[in-house]
């Protein structure tokens, strides 16, 4: 698949290595493409990066990516995949949507684009690297079936197995996901280490 990362940041880099290993061919859109380099994959506008591929990845500063993607246009996203794996917080760690989310307000603001929320939940070690861990759970939330079947395929690629992705339901289902910083940002504290998961058993 063709996937276009918004952002190049430690999210982005992480995410599109293991995609490219996977056989996927990425491009990283930037605020400034020339003084990217190529970070192993081409580099170009974050309005090309969305125009030239079906599936767009949201990884950039959640509490910027409102304005950020919105910026870009609502009609360049119609029909996209876009898959959401940022973290709406202030530097202190508060909820920037503490009675939504930000996937919520990225549906509202590209209703032709068929959002989908996953992996924000774990260190991006733990989510492009599920097997480094015991068996633990991701999450995805999202209104289009579709999206949510390339998604888990994406996931697959991951090493993440069918009974570890939980599908949680509709876009209004993302705000369960997101408020997990406050106790992601808590446990690592207490830890010690970014890595570690939620693993859900019934
Ligand atoms: N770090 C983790 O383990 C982890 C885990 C789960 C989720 N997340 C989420 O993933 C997202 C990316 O995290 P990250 O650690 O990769 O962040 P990061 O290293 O700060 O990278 C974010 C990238 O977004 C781009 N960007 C676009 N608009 C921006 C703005 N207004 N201010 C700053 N950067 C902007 C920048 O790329 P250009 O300069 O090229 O435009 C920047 O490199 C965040 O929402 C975070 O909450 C992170």
């Amino acid at each position: 698949m063709q996937i276009g990362i918004l952002g190049t940041g430690n999210v982005a880099q992480t995410l599109g290595r293991r995609w490219s290993a996977a056989g996927h061919r990425i491009t990283f859109g930037s605020r400034d493409p020339a003084s990217k380099g190529t970070l192993g994959a081409p580099v170009t506008s974050l309005a090309a990066a969305v125009a030239e591929n079906d599936i767009v990845v949201n990884a950039t500063p959640g509490s910027a990516s409102l304005e950020v993607l919105d910026g870009i246009g609502a009609a360049p996203f119609a029909g996209k995949v876009l898959v959401d794996v940022a973290n709406a917080v202030t530097p202190s760690f508060e909820l920037v949507y503490p009675n939504s989310s930000l996937a919520e307000k990225l549906q509202a603001a590209l209703p032709e684009a068929k959002v989908v929320k996953t992996m924000n939940t774990a260190a991006m070690s733990v989510m492009t690297e599920p097997a480094t861990l015991p068996p633990t759970s991701v999450f995805m939330s999202g209104d289009d079936a579709g999206a949510k079947a390339t998604v888990t395929s994406l996931l697959k690629d991951f090493g993440w197995a069918d009974g570890s992705i939980v599908d949680l339901g509709g876009i209004r289902s993302a705000r369960g996901p997101e408020h997990c910083i406050l106790i992601f940002a808590a446990l690592m504290q207490s830890l010690g280490t970014p890595r570690f998961n939620i693993r859900i058993v019934t």
